[in-house]
């Protein structure tokens, strides 16, 4: 059954690669949520929404994803991606996540996210990451990544991540669409089924046919792709049909940050400036951030202000930090889905369907938690534990936008008039001027 999965999967990556031209993200929702409906014989681009009255909570929510994996096999790396296929809330919103398990000299080997870039960044150990730009130039950048650092993969670029340190080492990776595709080098062309003939090969490779034959049979190294719960196998070759035909069909709408056009377009705050592998990098995201203030909460946002090498790339991502009692209070990001994983601690985290239902949907996250706020929805997080939490969240466009609700209504400038606030908010004047006088 694996053997089948792997060649559905890499036929599935190569018909997604030789169209992602049509599908350079993610099409944008036309509702607050669409949860995956995996049992409809309906295809779509994506899956079909299941019923909004059947939705539950759990359908944004997984957890667990704080258990190391194994890492016993030919790379000594192991990539849990948690799709759609995974968190069926995810299905329309243009974002997933990855846990990346690396044993010492682990290596997580050259690939591509046709439909993806990937942000990455390190929870434990060192990783020597790079990617490689397209033709012409096929150069080479690459960078060592530290605890706290924070590296920028553009879609469909080959890249690796390496660990050279003598510990495990452990990274969190988001990528910007709901399904990014995975196509390992390796495997693809020398394990294809059935092989690219050695004649081909030798020449592409420009050496001997016994070099190649000796490379096919040892059939490089295996897909090190692994679902999240492996019960869900028997599903996946429906998935997999779907996953196809998704990759034929048209973006019908641009709510997501537009397409690439190059392999990245770094941000040129000073023209004249030259593209460094700097520009894809940064540290010093695991520094504790300081929450004296109001709310008990710090948010630290990296876009592509922060790394401009996140310009175009549809992604960006920020550190949450959470007091005892900390609110991340109510707000709505109108240009993205939001991800999270709880790192440390626990959370109580809720956002609110639209009009007219206004529902609001509430779970308590614990560590390993991951759970998903739909674009442009109202949603908070409160720190129910007497330690601090701390999460990382990511977020399907490089400029989010945040519009915390309480400050943009009574805290304008200039202030919306009381008659409006009272009226809309059906409390007496005083009581709107008193709510002011605060922001
Ligand atoms: C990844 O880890 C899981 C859980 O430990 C394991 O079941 C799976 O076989 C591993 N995958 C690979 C490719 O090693
Ligand atoms: C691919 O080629 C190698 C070497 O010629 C051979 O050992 C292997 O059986 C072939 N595999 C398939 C699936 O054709
Ligand atoms: C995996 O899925 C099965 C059935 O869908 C469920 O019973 C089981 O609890 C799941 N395991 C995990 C680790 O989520
Ligand atoms: C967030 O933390 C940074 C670094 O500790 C600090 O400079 C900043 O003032 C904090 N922001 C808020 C809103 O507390
Ligand atoms: C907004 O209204 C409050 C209460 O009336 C007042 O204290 C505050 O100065 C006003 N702020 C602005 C920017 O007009």
């Amino acid at each position: 059954m694996a053997s089948d999965l792997s060649l559905l999967l890499i036929v599935a990556l190569v018909a997604a690669l030789s169209f992602s031209q049509a599908l350079a993200r993610d099409p944008g929702a036309l509702q607050d949520f669409c949860v995956a409906d995996s049992m409809s014989k309906v295809i779509v681009n994506g899956f079909t929404c299941k019923n909004p009255e059947l939705v539950k909570v759990d359908d944004f929510f997984l957890s667990g994803l704080n258990v190391p994996r194994s890492t016993m096999n030919k790379v000594t790396s192991n990539v849990t991606l948690i799709n759609a296929n995974i968190i069926p809330g995810l299905n329309t919103l243009g974002i997933s996540m990855a846990r990346v398990d690396y044993a010492p000299r682990g290596l997580n080997p050259p690939h591509i996210h046709p439909r993806a870039t990937e942000l990455q960044t390190v929870l434990e150990g060192s990783l020597y990451v790079g990617f490689i730009t397209s033709n012409p130039e096929n150069k080479l950048v690459t960078k060592v990544l530290n605890k706290g650092d924070v590296f920028v993969f553009p879609q469909g670029l080959i890249h690796f991540q390496f660990n050279l340190g003598r510990t495990r080492a452990l990274a969190m990776s988001f990528l910007s669409s709901q399904n990014p595709g995975l196509i390992t080098i390796a495997n693809t062309v020398f394990g294809s089924k059935p092989n690219i003939s050695d004649d081909i090969l030798s020449k592409a490779f420009q050496v001997d046919k016994k070099t190649i034959d000796w490379i096919q049979s040892h059939s490089p190294i295996l897909i090190t792709l692994s679902l999240f719960n492996d019960s869900m196998a028997s599903d996946l070759s429906l998935l997999l049909v779907v996953a196809l035909v998704a990759a034929l069909s048209f973006s019908q709408a641009l709510a997501r940050d537009p397409g690439a056009l190059q392999d990245f377009c770094v941000a040129d705050s000073m023209s004249k400036e030259l593209v460094k592998v700097d520009d894809f990098f940064l540290s010093g995201l695991n520094v504790p951030r300081s929450t004296v203030n109001k709310v008990g909460s710090n948010v630290t946002l990296i876009n592509a202000n922060i790394i401009p090498g996140l310009n175009t790339l549809g992604i960006s991502m920020a550190r949450v930090d959470y007091a005892p009692r900390g609110l991340n209070p109510p707000h709505i990001h109108p240009r993205a889905t939001e991800l999270q994983t709880v790192l440390e601690g626990s959370l109580y985290v809720g956002f609110i369907t639209s009009n007219p239902e206004n529902k609001l949907v509430t779970k308590v996250l614990n560590k390993g938690d991951v759970f998903v706020f739909p674009q442009g929805l109202i949603h908070f997080q409160f720190n129910l534990g007497r330690t601090r939490a701390l999460a990382m969240s990511f977020l399907s466009s490089q400029n989010p936008g945040v519009i915390t609700i309480a400050n943009t209504v009574f805290g304008s400038k200039p202030n919306i008039s009381d008659d409006i606030l009272s009226k809309a908010f059906q409390v007496d004047k005083k009581t709107i001027d008193w709510i002011q006088s605060q922001f």
